[in-house]
């Protein structure tokens, strides 16, 4: 380990198994951008409070710039003589201005320090998360316009229950995905705060300008408490929450193109390029993303109560726990960004079997409630309609024929109040014009859907 940051009231050396046991450097170096621009804002702002002259800031500036480009260029191979970034940068500032990289640690604690880096990192990775997701919910509207008019049973229970427009049902994750990007949008408001001035736990006696550091790293507020702002992990939590929703809502877009591509359903298949084969039976074709995407979900779930879980005990303020915030964070984006990135390869490549789905909306008896609502239109109470439905339903099934192959007498038979328009109630396309309603599974509505939601995507 190069000299460490906390010699002075230690008589041995550190044992290599706590320099190993301690070490952050293996993953938080991913905060070096971070890092560097907190120092760089901290170090103007010292400048311009007079605790450091204007020559020394421009040096340290300078120098964390070359750090920078140093990293990017892969000068730092062996990690090993680092604790953490912060350290790193502090040795690599001292390498080059010897003495002056010292004193950029004034009014500086890594607590504070550390705070600031994954609140930065949070904030960047919250903006490229919301970009993708937008992506994906392009890949969506795309496919909903270009197939109106497919439809294709919507269910309950994995029952065959009513018609839908495949639009609809592809919109449903639209309006998932909306209000995961407006839940990541929300969380920023609580990203958006500097903790820098904190120091380690107390604050600081230098005439700090807080506000200017807020300023040029582009935060909204500055934290009040100093012991909260240094020991708060709460954004990094509301961040896993609303990563794992949004995994939630994959998974199940996931599973559901598992099931759809089955030889069982066959509404879509996925094109050669984006599925596997096995490696002992030649006929097998795969969905090996949709599932990976469903498995990544455990881990990210996974990491929300791996945080929530270390955060539970800690007394205040900082403690050494609190570096166990940043795999499980790391982890998320990596997976998460993965994950939107395939689905939306996948989205708009699936190619949809328009035939296979429409004859399944045609079989099982899925206009039922049309029928019954019917009868509510002839006068009949719902209770009572739905009763007599049922019954006709089962004599259908007796006789092997959808409702539409039963004769106008048959159907009177169970009730007077039946006539001879019943049958423009019967097919699965009458019954989705008839839910045009906001919301509904009608073509007015899904059109509407789809202008709303490709304005809000800037289409
Ligand atoms: N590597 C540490 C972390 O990630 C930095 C903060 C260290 N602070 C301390 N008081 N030891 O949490």
């Amino acid at each position: 380990m190069s000299e460490r940051l906390w010699g002075g009231r230690f008589t041995q050396e550190p044992d290599q198994v706590l320099e190993a046991f301690n070490s952050s450097i293996g993953f938080d170096i991913r905060l070096y951008r971070e890092e560097i621009a907190g120092s760089m804002a901290h170090c103007r702002m010292l400048a311009k409070q007079g605790i450091l002259t204007e020559e020394e800031a421009a040096r340290l500036i300078e120098a964390l710039g070359q750090i920078q480009r140093d990293i990017e260029r892969g000068r730092y191979q062996d990690l090993s003589p680092y604790e953490d970034i912060h350290h790193l940068v502090e040795r690599a500032l001292v390498e080059r201005v010897g003495e002056l990289g010292e004193k950029l640690h004034t009014a500086r604690s890594r607590n504070d320090q550390v705070a600031l880096d994954v609140r930065l990192y949070v904030r960047g990775q919250t903006e490229q998360i919301i970009t993708l997701i937008r992506e994906l919910q392009k890949a969506l509207v795309k496919r909903a316009e270009e197939n109106l008019g497919v439809i294709l049973p919507g269910y309950t229970h994995l029952q065959r229950a009513q018609p839908v427009l495949l639009s609809h049902h592809l919109m449903a994750y639209f309006e998932m995905l909306q209000r995961d990007v407006a839940r990541f949008q929300d969380s920023l408001k609580r990203v958006n705060v500097l903790p820098l001035g904190s120091a380690a736990l107390a604050g600081t006696t230098f005439d700090l300008d807080r506000s200017a550091v807020a300023q040029e790293l582009g935060f909204a507020r500055v934290s009040q408490n100093s012991m909260d702002a240094v020991s708060d992990r709460d954004f990094v939590l509301e961040f896993l929450f609303c990563a794992a929703v949004t995994m939630m809502h994959l998974s199940r877009m996931g599973e559901e193109i598992v099931i759809w591509s089955s030889q069982e359903f066959g509404f879509v298949s996925i094109p050669d390029a984006l599925a596997t084969g096995s490696s002992i039976m030649p006929q097998k074709k795969n969905p090996d993303i949709p599932e990976l995407v469903r498995g990544k979900t455990g881990r990210v779930y996974g990491n929300l109560l791996s945080l929530l879980t270390t955060m539970k005990g800690l007394p205040l303020t900082y403690n050494k726990d609190m570096q166990e915030d940043k795999e499980p964070l790391f982890d998320t984006t990596d997976n998460l960004k993965a994950s939107l990135e395939v689905m939306a390869s996948l989205v708009g490549a699936l190619e949809f079997n328009k035939e296979v789905m429409e004859e399944a909306a045609g079989k099982g008896y899925l206009v039922a409630t049309d029928l019954a609502e019917y009868l509510v239109g002839k006068g009949v109470p719902f209770r009572k309609a739905h009763e007599v439905v049922g019954r006709i339903v089962l004599h259908a099934i007796e006789k092997g024929v959808e409702l539409d192959g039963l004769t106008l007498e048959e159907m009177q038979s169970f009730s007077r109040h039946i006539e001879e328009d019943v049958y423009e109630w019967l097919t699965p396309s009458r019954s989705i014009e008839r839910r045009s309603l906001e919301g509904g599974t009608g073509h007015q509505s899904v059109k509407m859907q789809i202008q709303r939601a490709k304005k809000e995507l800037g289409l």
